[in-house]
């Protein structure tokens, strides 16, 4: 069958960058009944000298340094944002008024007011588009959204969540510039809040419904860096650690932690759910596994089952290796490109959406708001 071609054009080279070729790179080979195929036509970043070995390493076939030029180009048909979270809205904007279909890297841009304004683009543009949560296609992720949507667990009464890692605690780190960014709030937006939170927030509302209102705190352990860009020790204004209650629009009880202070943890995203019937719960450093309680089984035999989640009828494994061999962390972008480009076919959604990513920016902006006043705020 002939395949129809999509044009990528990837701005940033960075970590995402790398994600999202590696991604783009094992459709042919483990998707090869899609209709859709992506050709990597054009990389862009900055940094001349590595952009030519990127493309190269990736298979790109040119390449840009200014991202404006990509988006002019008539041979790219979608544009893929991987850069920091202050070139979202800019780049995004601009995408959808040249009529490219978009794939933006969470959160969706810094702030509420950016995040509004790049729904608002999409929206008159009619273009095509799907922001990269990743998580949500990790297939034990997606087993546990397919039992909580089969009712299985029935009434919900909790959800909770962390995410948790330890990489800014030496006080000596500086802040901002390359490969610092997540640490200056003026690139970054906020801290853990939309770094971290964001994914718990995106998996939280996908299984379990929309958030009615938060209470949240934060803390800025260490109050000054230096600024790698201008030399000079500045004032610190990203959270770097965070906690919230939350109500759900079910009514179940949130509740969520995330910090880059919690030594020894490097990317610990766990999450669970309690229902009527039954609970889940998941962890990233353990990704291949579900651990499901059904209070319907045999009361002797009742207990927390770890669903090992490698089986060709488990969500996407079909596409993978044989029962009992894993998948990685990667292989979630490999799926969310597979969805997108079938979403092509289909002419449904590829959720997340930029609507959908507005709608946890709102959470995101509500647990900061919280914070800063110290008082519950409706999402
Ligand atoms: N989905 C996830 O799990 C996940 C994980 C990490 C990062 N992210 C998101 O991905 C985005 C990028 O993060 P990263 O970790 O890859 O960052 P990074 O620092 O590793 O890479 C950023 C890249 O963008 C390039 N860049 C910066 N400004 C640019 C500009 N104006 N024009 C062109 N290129 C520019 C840099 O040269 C670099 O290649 C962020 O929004 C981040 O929040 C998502």
């Amino acid at each position: 069958m002939e395949k129809k071609k999509i044009n990528i054009g990837l701005i940033g080279g960075g970590f995402m960058g790398r994600t999202h070729s590696n991604g783009y790179n094992r459709i042919r080979n483990f998707f090869p009944d899609l209709a859709y195929t992506p050709v990597l036509k054009a990389v862009c970043f900055r940094n001349e000298s590595k952009l030519k070995a990127f493309a190269e390493q990736w298979g790109y076939e040119s390449t840009e340094t200014d991202w404006r030029k990509l988006i002019e180009r008539d041979d790219i048909d979608a544009v893929d944002i991987c850069t920091p979270n202050d070139t979202h809205a800019e780049i995004a904007i601009a995408a959808a008024k040249a009529g490219k279909m978009i794939l933006c890297e969470k959160p969706l841009a810094r702030n509420l007011p950016e995040s509004k304004e790049m729904v608002d683009a999409i929206a008159a543009a009619g273009v095509k588009n799907t922001v990269w949560y990743n998580y949500r296609r990790i297939p034990a992720v997606t087993l546990a959204k397919n039992i909580v949507a089969s009712g299985k667990l029935g009434r919900i009464y909790h959800y909770r969540a962390n995410f948790l890692q330890d990489w800014t605690i030496n006080e000596k780190l500086p802040q901002g510039g390359e490969g610092l960014w997540r640490m200056d709030a003026a690139v970054a937006g906020s801290g853990v809040v939309g770094d971290l939170l964001s994914h718990c927030i995106d998996t939280a509302i996908w299984l379990n419904g929309g958030i009615q209102e938060v209470s949240a705190m934060t803390e800025t352990f260490v109050k000054q860096r230096m600024h790698q860009l201008t030399g000079k020790v500045e004032d610190v204004h990203i959270d770097d650690a965070c906690s919230f209650f939350c109500r759900f629009n079910n009514g179940s009880l949130g509740l969520f932690e995330s910090t880059r202070y919690a030594r020894g943890h490097k990317a610990l995203y766990t999450f669970e759910i309690n229902g009527a019937n039954g609970s889940l719960r998941w962890d990233l450093h353990d990704l291949n596994r579900l651990e499901y309680f059904d209070n319907g089984d045999e009361s002797n035999l009742r207990g927390w089952r770890s669903i090992h989640v490698t089986d060709g009828e488990q969500p996407y494994m079909n596409k993978w290796w044989v029962p009992g061999l894993g998948i990685g962390y990667e292989h979630s972008f490999v799926h969310q490109v597979a969805d997108f480009l079938k979403s092509l076919e289909t002419g449904e959604d590829c959720g997340p959406t930029f609507q959908d990513a507005y709608e946890t920016q709102k959470v995101c902006q509500a647990v900061l708001d919280s914070a800063a006043s110290r008082s519950w705020k409706s999402c």
